[in-house]
């Protein structure tokens, strides 16, 4: 049976983009998990970071990866926050899916943030060299938890379509 893909990736890296493609091209189930634990709590994830603390929003986060990945489900496309790979429980997790690491180079991502409307909690007050330096840190998390790293949408549609082939 065909695993789950998992799109993995720092904030602002295109991950909810390439993963909607990805569904629309497999006509597999999109689950954005961001989305879920907002409407899981009334919440927007700037509300749930400043009133519920980013330890809960994580214990909330890795419950639904937990609900996605249930075992005999059918597989689906997960569109996954950036802070995925943190918890070593989601780590474990991952296993059982296909980890696709989006490697957008740090010149992109930092050109997103400014051009972006969405608030993001963890880079409130940081500068670019500071966004820098936690891209740099997490980068290795997410190469380490990856089964495969693609450096943009034509590389992913590559890769995917192998992934279909090989069933
Ligand atoms: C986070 C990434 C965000 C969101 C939360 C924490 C992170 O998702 O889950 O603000 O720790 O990297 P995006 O990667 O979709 O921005």
């Amino acid at each position: 049976m065909l695993q789950s893909i998992v799109i993995t990736g720092f904030m602002a890296s295109g991950k909810s983009t390439a993963a909607a493609k990805i569904a629309a091209d497999s006509g597999w189930r999109l689950i954005c998990l961001d989305r879920q634990i907002e409407e899981s709590c009334g919440l927007s994830i700037a509300q749930i970071f400043a009133e519920k603390g980013e330890a809960e929003f994580r214990q909330i986060e890795s419950r639904l990866l937990q609900d996605a990945l249930a075992v005999n489900s059918p597989p689906k496309v997960i569109d996954a926050g950036g802070g995925i790979v943190l918890l070593e429980q989601n780590r474990r997790l991952l296993e059982q899916a296909c980890v696709i690491f989006l490697d957008t180079g740090i010149s992109d991502i930092l050109h997103r943030l400014k051009n972006g409307a969405q608030i993001r909690p963890l880079l409130a007050g940081l500068d670019g060299e500071e966004v820098r330096q936690l891209w740099q840190a997490r980068r290795q998390v997410y190469v380490k938890t990856a089964d495969f790293v693609v450096k943009d949408m034509a590389e992913l549609n590559e890769l995917f379509d192998r992934i279909i082939q090989r069933g």
